[in-house]
């Protein structure tokens, strides 16, 4: 959410931070905007929409400068206006600030300011930190943003520069990411490692609570209370490539096409297969506890917590452990039962989202043990959990999530196979669903090899303006992520259903103008998903059903089918939820909608 990088070096900044702040559009693209510093002078230009607006505005402007940052905007506190885009500025101009998160006391110190003489020129939280920062300065601009930042509740990422000091540029962070990218004569500040991957792998993670002065050839680090920190440089295994499109249209078709790929590297070095068993590096340190555990609460929103939803279906039939899904927005504000018997399992592509954070650090006030499941190395939900299991799906791009689903899923059956083999689980169950896993990637390639198919269906629907999706027990959950899918990028109303539960009300809505998607592969609630869809027949509905490849009788009770191939009933979900993505990318496509980066939405939710 929101996205920053800056630069300091021997290189004109402007073209480094313009192709880094392209890279994390996908992050908020409502306005951007950067400063430079040249000759002890400042200049800055800011444009509304996507980061091509700047660029264009910058084109043919004459200032370049050796330090910089910039910004890209998911507006929180104001409109999205060129006053309110990032960044922002002291009264005397001097000093420029970026900053990603939230500051709950702005309006206190906005008026303390204010009466101090400060000029305001926007209506974000945002814009007190230049001038808090302007107000403690003489002359060491580290110590005055130190100061400032006491000042501040709430969270924040934020990069400084100010002409007066134009061999540096400050960085610190609380609660909202930023790593610090290491080069040669060159440094980098960005939320995301996206960002400089072009120009460096080596970086070091801030944490919270830390401030960092950074030069072109040195940086130091230091908590608030100024004692120096010693920091690791980590290595980032991600290329370049991988965060690009590859001759794709859609960041989100490369990343459904993946999927095949993604499975093999979730499962890579992972399976145990004549012990029906799998070994789990990150979790190997706590396998003792988690023989102990009684209970297990997933936390996780949007995409992710439909990965949970599966994940309880799978844990409770298989591990026979007492499994809940809690959206992580919620699970602070409620009384959660939990302790030392409790795991968590925070499940997050970005390991940044702000509710799943502060679920993890609730359940760890109350001595549960915290799990990740996260695709990004070295997030804070990475760091901040006991232990954990990457995804190893590689960037995410697209703002509607698909192989970090599909990647979700499968670890959640290494994680069953896991703790049921601690228990009750036999050898040949465990065997059974190593050899189903193994199967997927060839079974999802066939899905793929079809998606011709799943475009003319998307073109015959895509002029209707709802959807409802359903599905039972594995797939009821799918039922869910493919209304989201299509809700997320087509911005048609769409709602998903456990199947049983549609006559409950929801029928009221249907008629010849409202399509039904009926997730519902020859599983063992087959025949209650088809008496659902008689149901709907019978109020003249226009019905999809997804089932499994050769399954004839539903072609009488459906408009059109979607088939899939066989698979284990708890690893069904990973190949149906394919089509259900495939659809959503064509309807949006068709149209004409910016299916990687649909309005009002933000690929990593970093505010409450
Ligand atoms: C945002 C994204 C969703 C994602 C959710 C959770 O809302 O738009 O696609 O599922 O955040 O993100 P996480 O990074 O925690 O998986």
């Amino acid at each position: 959410m929101c996205g920053i990088v800056g630069y300091i070096g021997k290189k004109d900044a402007e073209n480094t931070l313009i192709e880094g702040l392209k890279r994390l559009e996908y992050r908020g693209y409502d306005s951007s905007g950067i400063a430079l510093v040249q000759n002890k002078k400042m200049f800055s230009e800011k444009a509304i929409g996507k980061i091509i607006n700047l660029e264009e505005k910058l084109s043919g402007k004459k200032f370049s400068g050796n330090v910089g940052i910039c910004h890209t905007r998911w507006a929180t506190h104001g409109k999205p206006t060129k006053e309110n885009a990032h960044p922002h500025f002291s009264c005397d101009g001097d000093i420029a600030v970026v900053h990603n998160g939230i500051i709950e006391n702005y309006q206190t110190l906005r008026d303390d300011l204010k009466k101090k003489g400060h000029k305001f020129l926007s209506e974000t939280d945002s814009e007190v930190l230049p001038h808090l920062i302007e107000d403690f300065y003489k002359g060491d601009l580290r110590e005055a943003v130190l100061k400032a930042l006491k000042c501040v509740q709430g969270t924040y990422g934020i990069a400084v520069v100010s002409s007066k000091n134009p061999d540096e540029m400050i960085a610190a962070r609380k609660g909202s990411p930023l790593v610090l990218g290491v080069g040669n004569g060159e440094n980098f500040v960005a939320s995301d490692v996206a960002a400089i991957l072009g120009y460096t792998n080596q970086v070091v993670y801030l944490n919270d609570g830390e401030i960092a002065r950074v030069a072109s050839d040195d940086f130091q680090i230091t908590d608030m209370d100024n004692q120096q920190i010693k920091c690791e440089i980590n290595k980032i295994e991600w290329s370049l490539e991988e965060s690009q499109k590859g001759g794709h249209e859609h960041f989100m078709l490369k990343e459904i096409l993946e999927q095949p790929k993604v499975v093999v590297d979730s499962t890579r070095g992972r399976l145990l297969p004549d012990e029906g068993s799998v070994k789990l590096g990150g979790l190997e340190e706590v396998e003792e506890d988690l023989r102990k555990i009684e209970k297990i609460i997933i936390v996780a929103c949007g995409t992710a917590r439909y990965a949970g939803l599966v994940g309880e279906y799978m844990l409770e039939e298989y591990a026979e452990i007492p499994t809940e899904v809690e959206f992580a927005s919620e699970f602070r504000y409620r009384k959660p039962i939990v302790d030392e018997r409790t795991a968590i399992i925070a499940i997050s592509q970005s390991g940044e989202t702000a509710d799943t954070l502060a679920a993890i650090r609730e359940a760890k006030r109350k001595g549960a043990l915290t799990l990740g499941i996260v695709n990004v190395v070295g997030s804070t939900i990475a760091r901040e959990t006991d232990a954990g299991v990457y995804n190893h799906a590689g960037p995410e791009i697209a703002v509607a999530s698909t192989k970090a689903f599909t990647s979700q899923l499968t670890v959640l059956a290494l994680i069953t196979i896991l703790l049921g083999r601690q228990r009750n689980m036999s050898l040949d169950t465990g065997k059974k669903i190593i050899e189903e896993l193994e199967a997927l990637p060839e079974k999802i390639e066939i899905i793929l090899k079809n998606k011709v198919d799943i475009k003319k269906l998307s073109e015959k629907y895509s002029k209707y303006s709802d959807f409802m999706y359903l599905g039972r027990k594995y797939c009821f959950p799918l039922a869910e992520e493919g209304a989201l899918k299509l809700k997320e990028i087509s911005y048609i109303h769409s709602e998903g259903f456990p199947a049983g539960e549609m006559k409950h009300g929801s029928i009221a809505l249907i008629d010849e103008d409202f399509p039904v998607v009926c997730v519902a592969p020859k599983d063992s609630v087959y025949e209650k998903n088809i008496s659902n869809v008689e149901e709907i027949r019978a109020r003249k509905g226009k019905i999809i059903i997804l089932t499994t490849q050769g399954n004839k009788e539903a072609e009488k009770v459906a408009d059109d089918i979607i088939y899939i191939p066989d698979a284990l009933e708890m690893l069904t979900p990973i190949l149906a939820v394919v089509p259900l993505q495939l659809f959503a990318y064509y309807v949006s496509s068709f149209r004409g909608l910016d299916v990687d980066k649909p309005r009002n939405l933000a690929k990593s939710v970093t505010v409450e």
